[in-house]
């Protein structure tokens, strides 16, 4: 069988590294990864650097890739010092969009299906309480969201084209990729580690509702197994879905199994900043990284700490729908506390964290 090109735009991303991987993996894939940082190149996957802020950079470095058949766009600038008015980053977000999607049409004859990954963000979900479960039509919140910009550039350049577009939603995705916004698994695993080091319990940082209150997330494995299902299945055409693990949990209930994975005592939530409380942490954490000999990540790529402010600050139920992925033949799911301890406990086997 010819191999089929797909290119990961944002491929160090917490979901785009785990795309690539996914393709990789396959006999019949070849990869083409985007991103300003240059990734390593082996076997099937080759990366190019770029800016997709620079249009005319960008046009000229993807010139190359007329045998694209799918995009899987996952490239993500975050703005402001708040995940929670991440939503708000319109201008850079839309534009390397356009700019990523126009370059490849451009040149890429035989483009399929553009898959977009959003977010639960699209319901509002970073706002306060929002309807639950979330259904992929329901109604839009107030803008400003950059994923409005996004699917409705998307869909209205899409018309009247013969490649489709899928729009999939997920929720704080789990997976490992230094140097980005947002990634709850090391924001637990660093916190996890740095309290031990300083002979405390694990206590859950956030706000007490938020410890309490239903949550969801998506693990990056999870998530890539569902951008190759939306990329190729005919149902998914021009088409938007949640993607989460498929269940719902509550830190109370997960977080005893955490101190269980770092061999630690959990103790009552006390609500902190971590952003403000863990700014002073880095030379403890270099110090943590020669004592223990760990993978040598500087503590500001390693971990995003506002992401965890805005995760563990959330204290109503977050729960969306994945109905309509499943009765459009999605069908895996993930035990979202098994999932944790799994992460966790690979984090300390890989060194990530002691
Ligand atoms: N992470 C989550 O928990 C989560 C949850 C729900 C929804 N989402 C949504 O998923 C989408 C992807 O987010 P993510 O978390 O996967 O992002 P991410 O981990 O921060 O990755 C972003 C990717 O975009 C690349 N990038 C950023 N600016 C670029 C530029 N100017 N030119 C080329 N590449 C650029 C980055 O690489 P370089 O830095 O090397 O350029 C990286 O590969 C976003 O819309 C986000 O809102 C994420």
């Amino acid at each position: 069988m010819a191999a089929r090109t797909a290119v990961v735009v944002g491929a160090l991303g917490v979901i785009g590294r785990y795309i690539v991987e996914r393709l990789a993996a396959l006999p019949d894939w070849q990869v083409v990864g985007l991103s300003r940082r240059k990734g390593e190149d082996r076997g099937s996957i080759r990366h190019i650097p770029v800016d997709l802020l620079d249009a005319a950079d960008t046009e000229r470095k993807l010139a190359g890739l007329g045998e694209a058949a799918h995009v899987f766009y996952c490239a993500f600038q975050a703005n402001g010092a708040q995940a929670a008015d991440y939503a708000k980053g319109i201008g850079v977000n839309r534009d390397m969009l356009v700019n990523a999607v126009t370059a490849i049409e451009r040149v890429a004859k035989r483009l399929e299906r553009v898959v977009l990954v959003t977010g639960t963000k699209y319901y509002g979900s970073h706002l306060g309480p929002f309807r639950t479960p979330a259904k992929e039509d329901d109604p839009r919140h107030m803008p400003p969201d950059y994923y409005y910009d996004q699917i409705d550039w998307l869909t209205a350049h899409q018309s009247g084209k013969t490649w489709t577009w899928t729009e999939l939603r997920p929720q704080t995705l789990c997976g490992f990729a230094p140097g980005t916004a947002m990634s709850i698994v090391p924001v637990i695993a660093v916190y996890a580690a740095i309290s031990r080091e300083l002979g405390l319990p694990l206590r859950f940082p956030g706000k007490p509702g938020a410890y309490r209150a239903i949550y969801q997330v998506t693990d990056s494995t999870h998530m890539a197994n569902a951008a190759l299902w939306a990329a190729s299945e005919p149902r998914c055409a021009n088409q938007a879905y949640n993607i989460t693990d498929g269940d719902y949990f509550r830190w109370i209930n997960l977080w005893p199994r955490i101190a269980e994975v770092f061999e630690m005592p959990h103790a009552e939530p006390q609500t902190i900043s971590l952003v403000a409380h863990m700014a002073d942490k880095g030379p403890l954490w270099d110090a943590m990284t020669r004592k223990y000999g760990l993978r040598p990540h500087r503590y500001e790529d390693i971990v995003a700490w506002p992401f965890g402010d805005y995760v563990f600050g959330c204290d109503w139920d977050v729960m969306t729908s994945t109905t309509k992925a499943r009765r459009h033949g999605f069908h895996d799911v993930v035990d979202s506390e098994d999932m944790f301890v799994r992460l966790l406990a690979q984090f300390r086997a890989e060194r990530i964290v002691p």
